[in-house]
């Protein structure tokens, strides 16, 4: 028996494989709502269909090949058909925060390569404006100080993500990320910019116009935003 939050991250994450053909190229994404995506190809690859996958981290990859799905990179694939992928926060203009796995870059990568980005979630997720939590901004290690005082000039609270007191979490990439929060993001985009011209920033959790539909999971059906 699983948990009510689980129960409609579930439902969200194996509603997305009936968007899947025969013959496709999948991103698929990262994350514990996206797990019962990958579950579920698994389960359509073992009765005959052939899709294969790009992964979004290390994890989805051992997931991936758990359940048996074919993978492939990108100097094999020009262009994913879809991609499957959660989300931390949404708002109803399809914006999109990510990264609470610390997957971000991988995610936005396989994304804008992406023909169609279908978004699972739960219900919680949803927010009138993106930054109730902390926006992920992943940075690589060297300078990572200075690159903290930057984002301080723009009004953001850098935190540097920890596994442990004294163990800084490592991104799949060999970065460092801060966690940064920002008083009210009132323009997304326009954040994601001021960050991104920062040098060492590598890449922001902010997703914007990237999502085309989300699947929304709750107690008893799925929604779903396009
Ligand atoms: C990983 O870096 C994230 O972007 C995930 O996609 C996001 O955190 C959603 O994860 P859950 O489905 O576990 O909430």
């Amino acid at each position: 028996m699983l948990e009510p939050v689980e129960e409609m991250k579930k439902k969200a994450g194996e509603k997305a494989v009936e968007y899947i053909e025969d013959g496709m190229t999948l991103g698929l994404g990262s994350g514990s709502t996206v797990y019962w995506t990958i579950k579920k190809i698994g389960n359509l690859v073992q009765q005959g269909m052939n899709v294969k996958g790009i992964p979004t981290s290390l994890r989805t990859q051992r997931w991936a090949k758990e359940f048996g799905i074919p993978l492939t990179n990108f100097s094999d694939v020009e262009l994913l058909d879809v991609t499957i992928d959660g989300a931390d926060e949404f708002t109803s203009q399809l914006d999109l925060l990510k990264g609470g796995g610390g997957s971000l870059v991988r995610e936005k990568m396989v994304a804008e390569a992406s023909s169609k980005v279908i978004i699972v979630v739960d219900k919680a997720k949803k927010v009138e404006t993106l930054g109730k939590r902390p926006v992920p901004v992943e940075v690589i290690p060297f300078g990572w100080e200075r690159t903290a005082k930057k984002i301080r000039r723009i009004h953001g609270i850098p935190q540097l993500r920890k596994i442990s007191e004294s163990d800084i979490f490592i991104s799949d990439n060999g970065n460092y990320i801060f966690d940064c929060e920002f008083n009210s993001i009132t323009n997304p985009e326009y954040l994601h910019k001021q960050l991104k011209s920062m040098c060492g920033v590598v890449e922001t959790g902010l997703f914007i116009n990237m999502a085309d539909i989300i699947l929304i999971g709750e107690e008893a059906h799925v929604s779903h935003i396009r």
